[in-house]
Parts: structure tokens; sequence; C-alpha cells
């Protein structure tokens, strides 16, 4: 209701008509929907995938909010001439759009997209949300590869994309396929494929994740970047680099948020509201700032900066979000950052006392 009336306004006052729109798609890259040739690995195999479901859950963009009711699943290997596959169409007020959250996560609920009942299927009934299928090539040798993804992880992406009445701005929730076949997390990965078809221990040119995760590589130190600790074998690997797939407009950057078994049903009911304060500020307050805009004076020439913690992205409101950050801090894939770990330094009523108080920062 409320869109309506400013719009009528607007028609009023800059005498154009339409409201502003985005049309939001997904698309899987050529990579995904051609494959990736020879020339990209580094070991002289090629890649055509037959299926990349994705689901994505939880869309919502910033101006704005949620996008539909439902979730979306799309098989990102169709064709779509390069324009990625449509998702939906929103209204949003505004003259630019800042960001766009989603969450890689199994279907539930009622679904779109361009994916069959059985691949909707499939995901839901395994608790996944990526299924990767498809076949590796070389001189003459053929490997299969067939994953379902188990993950639950939030993104938020900048976008910076001008709005304005009348033309729909696009926005393309890109997901980078090759990254499944990465050799490490680091800036400038090789894309490989030995590793993989290595693991194939049974020979019948089907490698699936039980083989993957036959493969050890604790404490292999290319395979734990960002201070990550545990990847200990081939299967966790190829997880962690599936959820470095998302990104926004082709390269644009999201920032994956998520709670870990250990903190999804973290309480803060016995918070002692007086000792969050006395935390917060003895420990948090110098980089986040007393008011928790992310000022304080330590975090001053950080990269990167210390978060707003009045203003936080959907993804990083849960309580059991914010505990596992306070908890493991930032020295570990894909945060990267100074932020300590307070595992060993709060016990319990002081960790919950102070994700309460971080959380009234923004309302509660
Ligand atoms: C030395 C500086 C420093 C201190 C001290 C510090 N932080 Fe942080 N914190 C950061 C930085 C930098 C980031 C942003 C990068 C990241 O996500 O790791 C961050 C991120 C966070 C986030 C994630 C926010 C988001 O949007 O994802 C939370 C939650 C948080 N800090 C809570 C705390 C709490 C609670 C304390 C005190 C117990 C604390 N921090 C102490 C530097 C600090």
């Amino acid at each position: 209701m409320r869109a309506r009336i400013i719009g009528v306004a607007l028609i009023g006052v800059f005498g154009c008509s339409g409201e502003t729109q985005v049309e939001l798609t997904a698309f899987g890259e050529a990579f995904v929907e051609e494959g990736i040739e020879a020339e990209a690995f580094v070991d002289g195999w090629s890649v055509s995938f037959s299926e990349l479901v994705v689901s994505v859950n939880d869309v919502r963009t910033s101006p704005g909010g949620p996008v539909s009711s439902g979730g979306f699943v799309v098989d990102l290997s169709l064709p779509s001439g390069g324009d990625g596959h449509p998702l939906t169409r929103t209204a949003v007020e505004g003259d630019v759009l800042q960001s766009v959250h989603y969450r890689l996560s199994p279907p539930s609920g009622e679904v779109e997209g361009n994916a069959t009942a059985a691949q909707v299927d499939r995901l839901r009934a395994e608790g996944l949300a990526v299924w990767a299928q498809g076949t590796a090539t070389r001189d003459g040798q053929i490997v299969e590869f067939a994953w379902g993804i188990p993950a639950d992880l939030s993104f938020d992406c900048d976008v910076g994309t001008r709005l304005s009445p009348g033309t729909p701005a696009g926005v393309e929730l890109t997901m980078h396929g090759d990254h499944l076949f990465v050799d490490d997390l680091e800036v400038a990965p090789n894309v490989a494929f030995n590793e993989v078809a290595r693991a194939d221990s049974d020979g019948d040119g089907l490698v699936v994740p039980s083989e993957l995760a036959a493969v050890p590589l604790a404490g292999l130190a290319r395979y734990q970047t960002g201070g990550r600790t545990d990847i200990d074998d081939l299967w966790a690997y190829v997880g962690a680099a599936a959820l470095t797939m998302p990104h926004v407009d082709g390269e644009g950057n999201c920032t994956p948020r998520f709670v870990p078994d250990a903190y999804a049903t973290f309480e803060t009911a016995d918070a002692d509201p007086a000792l969050g304060a006395e935390v917060y500020a003895e420990q948090c307050a110098s980089c986040h700032g007393a008011e928790g805009n992310g000022d304080g004076p330590g975090g001053a020439g950080m990269s990167p900066r210390p978060s707003d913690l009045t203003n936080p992205p959907p993804g990083a409101r849960a309580a059991g979000y914010i505990a596992f950050r306070t908890a493991r801090g930032g020295a570990m894939f894909p945060y990267a950052s100074a932020m300590p770990a307070y595992e060993d330094v709060l016990d319990e009523a002081e960790l919950a006392s102070v994700v309460a108080y971080v959380r009234e920062f923004s309302g509660g």
C-alpha cells in the first residue's frame, strides 16, 4: 500500500510513470552452461556439467525486503543464452540498490525456478543445497562426478546499482561453477581435476562423496586457507570450495555468513544486561565503538574494518551467528580479519550476555 502511495507522489512530482523495479536472475556463466575447457585447467582436464542445481532461499534486497514468499531452485547448466535464468521481478523504493541477501540452503516450502520436480525432490529429501553432476575428460579418459552438497549459508552481496523508474535494474546471482575444482582457497587458485580423478578408488569411472572423503587432507596447509583447520578430507574441501561459488553481477563480492551446528540453538535467555555491558566495554568497544558503530579507535586502519553492529546485514542478526563469531573471531575462512577469538576468554554467562548486548544495538 505504502509503495503505491509513494509511486503516485512520484508521478505527481516528476511526471514520470512506473515504480523502480529490480529483475533478479541466476547465472552459472559459460563455464557451467558450455563447459570448462582444458585451457582453464592446469592439468589438461576439461569438464562439462549435466546438472548444476542450486537452491536459493530467503532472497531479499536492501532497500526493499523479501522478494518472494518461497525459494528458487535453478539448474544453471541449462542454456540461458548468456542472460541467466529469470527468478523474479520486485518493486524497490530508493535510488540505489545497495545489497542483495540470500541463503544457499535446502528447499523448504514452495519453490520456483527451472528445476524439475525430481531435482527439487532430491535436494529436499537429502537436505542438499547444491547438486553438481557432470563429466571430466582428458586424453580419452572419462571420469564422472555426482555430488550433493549439504549447506546452509547466508550471503550478503554488495550491489550498488542505480535504480530509475521505468527501466528495471538487473541483478544477477552469479555462481562460479569452476570453483568446485579449485585446488586451494587462496586468492588465485588453480583449476584442477587430478586429485578428484585419483579419488575414484573403485575404478568405476564415477567419483562420489564417500570416495572423496577417503582422501585425507588433515594438516595440509594449502587446504586450510584463512586459518580454517577443519578441512581434513577432500570431500570437506570440495564442500568448502562450493561455498565460494556465490557472487553477484559477475565478480561482485558476497560475504558468506553461516551458523555452525554447535551454535544453531544458542540461547541468550540467561543473559545479564549489566554483565553484557561490562564485557562489551572491556573487550569489544575498542574496535566496534562504544555505541557499536564500528568506529572504535582500535579499529582505525583495519582491513576489513570492524563491523557496524547497529546495522547488521540479515545474515548477521541471529544470536547463534554473533555467538559463533565472538567465540571464534576472524582468523578463519572466509573472514580473514583481526577480530580476536573469545572462546578461551569469556565463560558461558559472559558470552550469552555480550551476545544479547550486541543484539540490542540493532533493536534486539
Ligand atoms: C581488534 C578489533 C576487534 C575486537 C576487539 C572485536 N572485534 Fe568483532 N570484528 C572485528 C572486525 C575487523 C570484524 C569484521 C571482519 C569479520 O567479520 O571478521 C568484526 C566482526 C564482528 C562480528 C561479525 C559482524 C558481521 O556483520 O558479520 C561480530 C558479531 C563481532 N565482531 C562481535 C564482536 C564482539 C562481541 C566483540 C567483543 C567480545 C568483538 N567483536 C571484538 C574486530 C574486532
